[in-house]
């Protein structure tokens, strides 16, 4: 979700008006995903490296999520949407923790779509600690295990489509492994203006390519 710095300085305002105003575009994403039976919509809110950001920017910023949270929970059972938070939950105040808790806990049985927010997430991270994971259970002899059960999304099915907006073309340590065969879509829209239409088309652009997971053209028909 890039651009609100920029979309906040364009306008002479903080960067915290950006993430504000990115909020509403969080709501409005995740109406069109539910309008259009979406079965995941994950949001790369905070990344590991983004705890370097000036002190002010990332308080607001984790407030900003505790409120989004309180405030979205009566859409999230109105929508039966499923809110899960992934990521390294060791820098995250308790406060926090527990409200993100609570509202997994109260949507766990919704069966519509499933909104992941990743926060104090990095694919490197996630890497890591399953292989350690991994490695510990494998050295104990445990049978049947496989690595994709280790990283924090498993049992989530891999993005099919990742959109990256405000012009960057990087993927930033989002989702590394889980990533091998999604399509990207890069949009010079800055994240405070990807709105329904934005969106929409992103999606539209997604379903006219080919995927091929690298069989032919002919295997895949
Ligand atoms: C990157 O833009 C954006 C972030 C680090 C924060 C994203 C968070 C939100 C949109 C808040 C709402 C989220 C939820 C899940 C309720 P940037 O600050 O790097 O922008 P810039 O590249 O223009 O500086």
């Amino acid at each position: 979700m890039d651009g609100n710095g920029r979309w906040a300085k364009q306008r002479g305002k903080e960067r915290l008006y950006g993430h504000i105003e990115g909020a509403e575009s969080v709501r409005a994403c995740c109406e069109l995903a539910v309008e259009m039976g979406i079965g995941y919509l994950s949001l790369y809110a905070f990344s590991t490296e983004n705890w370097n950001r000036p002190q002010d920017e990332v308080i607001g910023l984790m407030n900003l999520m505790a409120k989004s949270i309180l405030e979205e929970k009566p859409t999230f059972e109105k929508n039966n949407i499923r809110f899960m938070v992934l990521g390294d939950r060791s820098h995250l105040s308790d406060e926090l923790k527990r409200d993100i808790d609570k509202a997994m806990e109260e949507t766990s049985g919704n069966t519509g779509l499933t909104l992941i927010v990743f926060l104090s997430y990095s694919g490197k991270w996630d890497i890591e600690q399953a292989a350690r994971r991994y490695a510990e259970d494998y050295k104990s002899g445990k049978e049947g295990i496989s690595f994709e059960n280790y990283l924090c999304t498993a049992g989530i099915p891999d993005p099919d489509l990742l959109i990256r907006t405000s012009g960057e073309q990087r993927i930033s340590n989002f989702l590394l492994w889980q990533c091998a065969y999604t399509e990207f879509y890069f949009t010079e829209t800055l994240w405070p203006d990807f709105r329904k239409p934005q969106f929409r088309l992103a999606i539209e652009t997604f379903a006219s390519r080919e995927r091929r997971f690298g069989k032919t053209s002919e295997q895949i028909k």
